[in-house]
This record gives structure tokens, sequence and C-alpha cells, in this order.
């Protein structure tokens, strides 16, 4: 934990507007009463094993387990001896009804292409491309890093691995090549599948220009697979790099899954934790299928005629839990867009939503806030009519943006659910369900069933209202993560050694009179960038590896559109204090860890203020970084003048 969190948690938001279901919705919700919604989740409660084994058996099981709940966390096992695949929960079990020519996938790329793949054809293509990994000499068991674009074959990828049993490791489009190589060494990843490029904003991202450099860097892996996108040069490694088109040439369109343990790993997916190394956060078959299902179900309020449209991309948990295995296990129609939502112009969002009639809407704070500041006139040139239910996650939303989301795009029909969870939880945790929580703009309001959250002090205490603590959770919960991969040590010490028998988030939050929840901020050294956690250890590990950096300490500070932008003080070895080097250095941050971490702001100082134990006080960074006055003790520090002199530099 670093200082911020024995800091004061103390929260500033005071809202008190409170917005209950509009009776249509309630009218044809999946869950419409307080009374239910109860019912639910005191069952999941007192008897998890019931509650969650008998929502199991909305899943196809190849062989059934023989135990629901074994363990208790962090060593918790669900569904043990049962027999599962994925692909075939997602696909093949929608086939022997009408649903096997309804659209899965609703696919819009970036230059305005569209295509639209039924269960069938998924089932096809999927199969098709299992043979494919089969034929590279891809087996159970293996990791396959996935570096693509927005495009359907990446979810193609993704359950013809899970069909055969080898575990995805999906890297974001915005990481460099180092990063790439970083997750593919932890991973011991055999394969990576890529594309030579992907579209944005206009633009080809040279996607596997990027994999070609991190092979250098990454011996384990054998051979890689391109998908052509962008029709952009490529180089081809012969006997390495193979052609999608190629391989599918001439496969066989059938492919029986594997049966696989429901223990087994889904997917690695890599995020930031306190450190400067990324965390291989590891989901399991049965129980993240399970949860992901449910969830959707729930908080969306998901039905058979649904268009649903989750904008996040899939190179983040939100796109894997809620773009591709969620709603395709439900059965739904999920739509997919490759690109920028500004364009060719800032009305592209919109255009998709009159285009498909989409009538669940899922979106960041981040994408709000620019929304609000390119104009109410973009959205207003569309129908927007189809949308019954909005929802947001990422990040807390700042209740004006939440006001704005309700009048100007729900036009005030439509709920909204904020939904908080991370990803280690798989899926959401606490959001309203739309048919019956009443919602405050700016709180994530209250648990989901077999979820049971608390909030508690650094020592293990439960807090009482309105009392700002760390967000912990009591029960395990199917889809949590299992382990971090390669490295059980760290996942029982970072998320269940702070407070006994607990799972700890890593953030801080209040609960008010209500039992509604408020998210505060982390207690760690993480920042929420654009709704992205990013470690601001990451970042100053990147910064100290080039020559003129002696020393580095990276904050976050509030930023308008971002949430948090990335601030970085910086001691030089040189007298270089130019503006071309504050470039070359944000260009540096880049290329070692990708766009998604460039630095907003690059401050040269004599020192960095330090406490008498040599720590970096963090806290009084932060402070200059937002331009407040430090209201915090200094009297540890060092050096008075340091404070001062950076203090100057602002000026
Ligand atoms: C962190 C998890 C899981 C979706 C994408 C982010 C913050 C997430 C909310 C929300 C306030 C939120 C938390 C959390 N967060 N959703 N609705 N309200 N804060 O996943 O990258 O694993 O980040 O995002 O701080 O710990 P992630």
């Amino acid at each position: 934990m670093s200082d911020q969190a024995n800091e004061n948690i103390e929260s500033v938001l005071q809202e008190t507007r409170s917005f209950p279901p509009p009776a249509e919705f309630v009218e044809q919700a999946n869950i419409s009463s307080k009374e239910q919604y109860e019912e639910l989740w005191n069952r999941a409660k007192d008897d998890p094993a019931g509650f969650w084994g008998d929502l199991a058996q909305g899943l196809e099981w190849s062989q059934p387990y023989d135990q629901v709940l074994e363990g208790e966390m962090p060593e918790t096992k669900w569904f043990t001896g049962g027999k599962i695949n994925a692909s075939v929960n997602c696909i093949d079990r929608h086939l022997d009804s009408w649903r096997k020519n309804k659209a899965a996938i609703v696919w819009e790329g970036e230059p305005g292409d569209t295509r639209v793949l039924r269960y069938q054809d998924l089932y096809r293509e999927v199969c098709k491309f299992a043979n494919c990994l089969k034929k590279l000499g891809v087996e159970t068991g293996d990791r396959v890093t996935l570096y693509m674009p927005m495009v359907p074959e990446l979810a193609i990828a993704m359950l013809a691995c899970s069909r055969i049993g080898a575990t995805h490791s999906i890297i974001f489009g915005g990481f460099s090549a180092d990063a790439i190589a970083d997750r593919n060494n932890d991973a011991q990843a055999k394969l990576v599948i890529t594309a030579d490029g992907g579209w944005r904003r206009g633009k080809n991202i040279p996607l596997k220009e990027a994999v070609d450099q991190s092979l250098e860097k990454s011996p384990s892996v054998e051979k890689v697979v391109v998908y052509r996108r962008t029709g952009c040069e490529v180089d081809m490694v012969p006997d390495r790099d193979y052609w999608w088109h190629d391989l599918m040439e001439d496969v066989s369109a059938e492919c029986d899954p594997v049966e696989l343990d429901s223990e087994h790993p889904l997917f690695i997916l890599y995020t930031s934790g306190s450190t400067g190394k990324p965390k291989g956060v590891q989901h399991s078959t049965g129980g993240y299928l399970l949860g992901t299902m449910m969830t959707s179900k729930w908080v969306f309020d998901l039905k058979e005629d649904d268009t649903y449209w989750c904008t996040a991309d899939i190179g983040w948990i939100t796109g894997h839990s809620y773009i591709v295995y969620g709603p395709l296990a439900n059965g739904a129609t999920t739509v997919m867009y490759e690109g920028a939502p500004n364009w060719p112009d800032e009305g592209r969002f919109w255009e998709i939503i009159e285009k498909y009639q989409v009538n669940i809407f899922y979106t960041a704070p981040t994408a709000i806030r620019a929304f609000i500041k390119w104009g109410d006139e973009w959205p207003n040139k569309y129908d927007l009519s189809s949308l019954r239910l909005l929802g947001t996650v990422g990040e807390p939303i700042n209740p004006e943006a939440w006001m704005w989301y309700h009048t100007v795009i729900g036009q005030e029909r439509c709920p909204i659910v904020d939904t908080w969870w991370q990803t280690e939880t798989g899926g959401i945790m606490m959001s309203p369900l739309p048919g019956v929580t009443a919602t405050k703009p700016g709180s994530c309001t209250t648990p989901l069933p077999g979820v049971v959250p608390d909030i508690v002090t650094a020592e293990g205490e439960s807090l009482g209202d309105n009392q700002g603590g760390l967000l912990v959770m009591r029960q395990p919960w199917p889809h949590m993560l299992r382990t971090l991969y390669g490295d059980h040590e760290r996942f029982k010490d970072v998320y269940f050694s702070t407070i006994e028998g607990c799972y700890l988030a890593g953030d801080s939050a209040r609960r008010d009179e209500d039992g509604y929840y408020w998210i505060m901020g982390r207690i760690d050294d993480v920042i929420n960038v654009s709704g992205h956690r990013l470690s601001t250890m990451e970042v100053e590990s990147a910064l100290v590896a080039h020559p003129k950096v002696a020393e580095a300490a990276v904050v976050g500070f509030p930023h308008e559109i971002k949430g948090e932008g990335i601030c970085c003080f910086v001691t030089l070895t040189t007298e270089d204090g130019s503006d071309e080097l504050k470039n070359e250095l944000k260009q540096h941050v880049r290329t070692q860890i990708g766009v998604v971490a460039t630095p907003d702001e690059i401050r040269f100082a004599a020192a960095l203020p330090k406490t008498r134990s040599g720590k970096i006080m963090r806290r009084l960074l932060r402070d200059i970084a937002a331009g407040r006055e430090s209201t915090g003790d200094t009297t540890t520090l060092e050096d008075f003048n340091v404070i001062a002199n950076l203090k100057q530099k602002e000026d």
C-alpha cells in the first residue's frame, strides 16, 4: 500500500439526486422488484453453492461437476470434476434453435466496411481457425498471444483457442513491442496472432511491425499468424509467419471441442499493479463463463431481440467479458466497432446506434466527457430512440457527466448502470439492476447477487455508514481470478494478505446510509488514465531506463477528459533541461510501454522531495501536479527547498 492509503480517506462528493427506474422499463425487466433482488442476494450469501449450482445448469457441461465450490479464498475452485468448453457454450449450443441464423457479431470497420457473422458463420470460422492452430502445433495448455485490431477475427481467434484449450493472452494494440515481448516471455507464449495493421483515425497502426520487433526478444514464440486488414506492407519470415487466409484455405469446418476441466485457464490478461511488472491475471473456464453470462443478463437486462453494443476494446477485460464471452454465452447480438469515436467525425457512435438500432449501450466516463466537449449537436443529429439502457465502466463518473448521459443520450428514458469491477473480478461486481435500483449519479450502488463487499480499516474492522475505507470482498465468486500467471505468491500477497480472509480490491470506498457504494480512488500507486490502469512505477522504470534520467517520480493529476493525466517529475544526469528532451522522454515512455502511457507533463527538478528515510513524498507531488496548495504534513521532508523549487518551476 502507498502513502495514499495512510492519508485520511475522505469523500468530497455530496450527491443527493436519485432516479428510480422508469415504469416502462420495470415492466419488461428480467429482475423487476426489490424483493426479487433481495431474495437472490440473500440466497447467494447464505448458500453460495446452492445459488451458483442452480445457475450453472444454464451452461452446457460435457461432464457434470461433483462439487460447486471447494476451498476457501484464495484457494477456491468452482465446479470441480466438471468438463466444459467455452466455445461450445458461446456457439454450438445456439445452433440447434432458430438462433443458428441470428446475428452473433455485427461488425463495423472504421473505414465504413461492415460484416455480420451469424452463429452458424461464427461456428464455421472458429472451427476452421481452431484447425489452423492445431496444424501449427498449438496444443491444449499452450499460451497464445493475440495482438489484433478490433476485427471479428479477434473474437474468432479467442474462441478457437478456447475450443482446443489453448490459453489466450490478449495484448491491447496500444502497447509497444517491448511490452509485447515482456508478456510473451512471462506467459511463455508459443504462437502470436496479429494483423498487418489496424485502422485508427484513418491511419494504419503497424501491428505486425511491432510483433516483429518483439520477437527479437521473445524466444518462446515459434510461429506467427497474420490477418490481412489494412493491406500495408509487411515482412513475412518464411517458416515462421503465415497468412490467416492461406491457412484457412484447406482446413475442415468441423473441429471437435476439447473437454476441459472447469478450472482450466481460459485466458491470461496482463494488468498494472503497484510495481513495475504487470500482473498476468488468470481466469478459469466454468466459473468465468457462468459469471459473465449471468452478470450480462442481470445488469444489461439482455433480451433475445436486443442489439447490444459495448464500445471497449477487446484488449481490455471489458471487451473479453462484455463483447465476447458474456453476450455470446447468452446467444445475444453483440456489436463490434473497429475505430475511433471521432472518425470521420464526432457523430460516429451515434450514427452506429441509429444504423443498427442499438438497444443497450455500454461505454466509459472518459468517452462521455469527450462527447460533452464535442457538443450536443452531434448526438442530436441522430435518432437514438432505440436505446433503452445505458452503462458505464472503468472509473468513477462525475455526476455532471452522468446527468448529461442521462438527458442527452438517454433522453431521460434509459436507466444508467454504473458498473464497478476489475480485471481481477472477471465480471461486474457492483451495479444497479436497471429494473430495480434507484440510481444516484456517481455511485455504482449495490452489490450483485453473489457479491459480499465490505468497507474496512487497515486493521480489517468494518466501518459504518459514510466512513471511507478499504473495499474488500468477504466471499468468493465463480468468476474471480485464480492466480497471477507464474507467481502464485504475488497473487496471495497482493489480494489476500492485507485483510485476513478477504479479497482486497485496491480501491477506497464508502457506503452511504442507503447501503450504496461510492468508489473514491485507488489505494496503491495505480492511476486510471482514460479508464485504463497504469502503474506509476511502470512509467518511472521506463523513465529511469533513459540515459539522461537520474531519478523519476510519477503521479496522476485531475484531467478534464482522461480522468487522470500522467505527470512525471524528473531529475537529470545532464544540464539539458530542454523542451526537446521533454518530447524525447515522452516518446521514450511510449516506446517502452505504449501510447496508453504517454506522459502529459514532464517537469524537470533539481531534486525530488523525500522523507528522512528516503521515500519520495508522492503526496506532495500530487498536490503540485494538481496545482493545489499542499495541506499535508511536510515536517518529515528532507529539504524544504526542494518543494519550494518545484513550485517555482510552475510559474
Ligand atoms: C479499476 C479496475 C473492469 C472494467 C475496466 C477497468 C476502477 C472500474 C469503476 C466504476 C469507479 C471504477 C477502479 C478499479 N473502476 N469501474 N464503475 N466506478 N471506479 O478494469 O483496468 O482492471 O481497473 O478501475 O479503481 O479498481 P481495470
